[in-house]
C-alpha cells in the first residue's frame, strides 16, 4: 500500500477523531476505512449514558460503509489518545474479520500520527468465527 494512502488513511481517522461523542470516557476514537476503489469512511465513538450502548470508531465506520453499499476493504486506520495507539477491541476485531478479514490494520497515537503500527485483521483475531457454519 503506498505510503501516502496510509498518511491520507490515518489523517482521515485523526480528522473523524473529531468528532467522537464520548461525554463520558472522554477518550476519543477514529476510524477510516479504505475501500479497493479508493474511497475513505469514517467514523468515530458515540457513547451512551446507558453505557454499554457505546459502538466504538470501527464499528461506526463499518457500518457506515457497509450500509452505503461498500464491502471491500483493504485497510483501517483508528486513531486514539493512546501510546502505540488504540487497537480495535474484541466486539471489533470480530466485526473486521467477518467484512474486512483480508484488511491491514493501521494504529497511530493522535500525538504522533506518522508513528503508524501495522497488523493484519488475522493476527488481531486468529481463529476467528466466520459464520460459515451458520451457512
Ligand atoms: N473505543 C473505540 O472507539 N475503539 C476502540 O478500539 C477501543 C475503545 C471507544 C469505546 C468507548 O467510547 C471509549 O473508547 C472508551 O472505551
Amino acid at each position: 500500500m503506498p505510503k501516502i494512502k496510509i498518511e491520507e488513511l490515518i489523517h482521515s481517522a485523526a480528522q473523524a477523531r473529531q468528532l467522537a461523542v464520548a461525554p463520558y470516557s472522554k477518550f476519543l476514537v477514529g476510524a477510516a476505512l479504505l475501500t479497493r476503489t479508493g474511497e475513505i469512511v469514517t467514523g468515530a465513538n458515540v457513547e451512551s449514558a446507558s453505557y454499554g450502548l457505546t459502538c466504538c470508531a470501527e464499528r461506526v465506520a463499518l457500518f457506515k460503509a457497509l450500509t452505503d453499499g461498500q464491502n471491500d476493504f483493504v485497510a483501517v486506520a483508528v486513531v486514539a489518545k493512546a501510546p502505540s495507539g488504540a487497537t480495535p477491541c474484541g466486539a471489533c476485531r470480530q466485526l473486521l474479520a467477518e467484512y474486512a478479514p483480508n484488511a491491514y490494520v493501521f494504529v497511530a497515537d493522535s500525538r504522533a500520527l506518522k508513528k503508524v503500527h501495522r497488523y493484519t485483521v488475522a493476527e488481531l483475531l486468529p481463529r476467528a468465527f466466520t459464520g460459515d457454519a451458520l451457512r
